[in-house]
C-alpha cells in the first residue's frame, strides 16, 4: 500500500506517569452520568449525580487511521471512587472486529482487569505497577479501580481498526461485578446480567 509521507514519520507523545494525562491532547472524559445504567445500584448513581457529577475515567483516543498495519493507544485514567459497594470502572467494550486482541500495562495504581467472551468465559487479572495483561481476541474488558485514593493508570494499544462495541455491553451488562465486601474485592455474579 503507498502511504503519504507523513504517515511514515514516527511520533513521540508524552503521558504523564504521576496522572496519565497527555500534555499536548485533549482527553475523552466519562462522567457518572454518562454511567446510568452501568452500575448496579442506579439509585445511588443517581443519588451522587444529583449532589455532585464526578468524572470517573478519561482516556485518550490519537485519532490513528483505522487500518490494520496501524496500531493505537494511550492512557486509561479510572479515578477512586465507588457506586454503593460498585468500583468505579470503565464502561467496557468488545471490539467491533471482535477477533482482535489488545494490551493493558499498568502504570500506577491497582485493580483489576475484567474480561469475558460471547462463550461466557470470564478471565479477571490483578492489575498494579508492573503489570502488562494481553486481552485475546473475542473478550470484552472493563478496567476496575480498587484504591481509594489513587487513580488507576493504564496503558493500552489495539489494532486501529479494531472498532469499539459499547453497545453490548450497555444492554447486557458484564458476567459479574467487582464489589467491596467485607473491606475487600470480590467477584460476585451480575444480578442484572441479560444474555
Ligand atoms: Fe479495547
Amino acid at each position: 500500500m503507498k502511504r503519504k509521507n507523513n504517515e511514515l514519520k514516527s511520533k513521540v507523545i508524552k503521558f504523564n506517569l504521576e496522572t496519565g494525562i497527555s500534555p499536548e491532547i485533549e482527553s475523552k472524559k466519562r462522567m457518572l452520568s454518562d454511567m446510568e445504567g452501568m452500575y448496579f445500584d442506579n439509585n445511588k448513581l443517581k443519588e451522587i449525580v444529583k449532589r455532585r457529577d464526578l468524572i470517573v475515567y478519561e482516556f485518550y483516543d490519537l485519532g490513528i487511521k483505522a487500518d490494520p498495519s496501524e496500531l493505537a493507544y494511550g492512557t486509561t485514567i479510572v479515578y477512586p471512587g465507588k457506586v454503593g459497594a460498585e468500583y468505579f470502572m470503565t464502561k467496557g467494550h468488545f471490539h467491533e472486529k471482535i477477533e482482535t486482541a489488545e494490551i493493558y500495562y499498568c502504570l500506577r495504581g491497582y485493580g483489576y482487569l475484567l474480561m469475558e467472551n460471547p462463550e461466557g468465559d470470564v478471565e479477571v487479572r490483578e492489575m498494579k505497577p508492573g503489570i502488562s495483561v494481553y486481552v485475546p481476541p473475542r473478550f470484552a474488558h472493563r478496567s476496575i479501580n480498587i484504591s481509594p485514593d489513587q487513580p488507576l493508570i493504564l496503558f493500552f494499544s489495539f489494532r486501529a481498526d479494531a472498532g469499539h462495541d459499547y453497545k453490548t455491553i450497555e444492554k447486557k451488562g458484564f458476567r459479574k461485578l467487582m464489589i467491596e465486601q467485607n473491606d475487600k474485592p470480590t467477584l460476585i455474579d451480575n444480578p442484572k446480567w441479560k444474555s
